[in-house]
């Protein structure tokens, strides 16, 4: 996910206003569509939230887009929510079996969207393989962590580092004592 400075993905009331940033790092490099598109392209399936989906609902209904194309995304949930679209699934339940059970016998690549809440929860259970954050540049003092109820150490290996023009630093951990080859689980 993209963070605040301080940790923040979102506001409390869940805005992401904050993220469109005016920075210039002048020594950075400029974020390539076609290398965005080829690594999207590697991501097998999505894993959200139930809160995480209402944003992408809402930014969609704004006319903003699906972000997630016509790969398969888990919708994790107690609710009954609204499906816009054949490639969503809701799941509720214990998310180590689902993962380990439904999704790696199948998926490559699993890529957990967020927020916060299942992002605690996918390190919490030693799910993620890898943790893929980007920090914006700016502070917004308060809103909701990347990683909520983590109550545990979870040691990391930084495994690469981009900087770019617009002041974001993409930073790629390994979750330590995880195996690092295929299939991987991010967040
Ligand atoms: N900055 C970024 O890159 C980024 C990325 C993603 C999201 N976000 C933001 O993060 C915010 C949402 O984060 P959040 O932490 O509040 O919520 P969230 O993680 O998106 O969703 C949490 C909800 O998912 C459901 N859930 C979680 N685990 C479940 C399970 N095992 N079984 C069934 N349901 C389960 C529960 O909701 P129910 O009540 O439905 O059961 C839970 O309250 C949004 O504002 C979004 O825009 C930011």
């Amino acid at each position: 996910m993209a963070a605040s400075l301080d940790g923040f993905i979102a506001r409390k009331d869940g805005r992401v206003d904050w993220m469109e940033t005016s920075d210039e790092f002048v020594a950075g490099q400029t974020m390539d569509s076609e290398v965005v598109e080829a690594f999207l392209k590697t991501i097998d399936c999505y894993v959200m939230g139930s809160r995480t989906y209402e944003t992408a609902l809402s930014f969609e209904a704004k006319g903003f887009g699906w972000a997630y194309g016509d790969k398969p995304s888990f919708v994790l949930t107690r609710r009954e929510l609204p499906r816009t679209r054949d490639t969503v699934e809701f799941y509720s339940g214990d998310l180590a079996q689902f993962v380990n059970a439904r999704l790696r016998p199948k998926f490559r690549s699993i890529w957990f969207v967020g927020g916060g809440a299942v992002s605690g929860e996918c390190l919490r259970r030693g799910l993620a393989d890898e943790v893929r954050y980007s920090i914006l540049p700016i502070l917004i003092g308060d809103g909701i962590p990347f990683f909520e109820k983590l109550d545990r150490d979870v040691a990391l290996h930084l495994a690469e580092v981009r900087a770019y023009k617009s002041g974001t630093v993409e930073l790629r951990y390994e979750v330590r004592g995880k195996r690092t080859a295929q299939p991987n689980a991010s967040t």
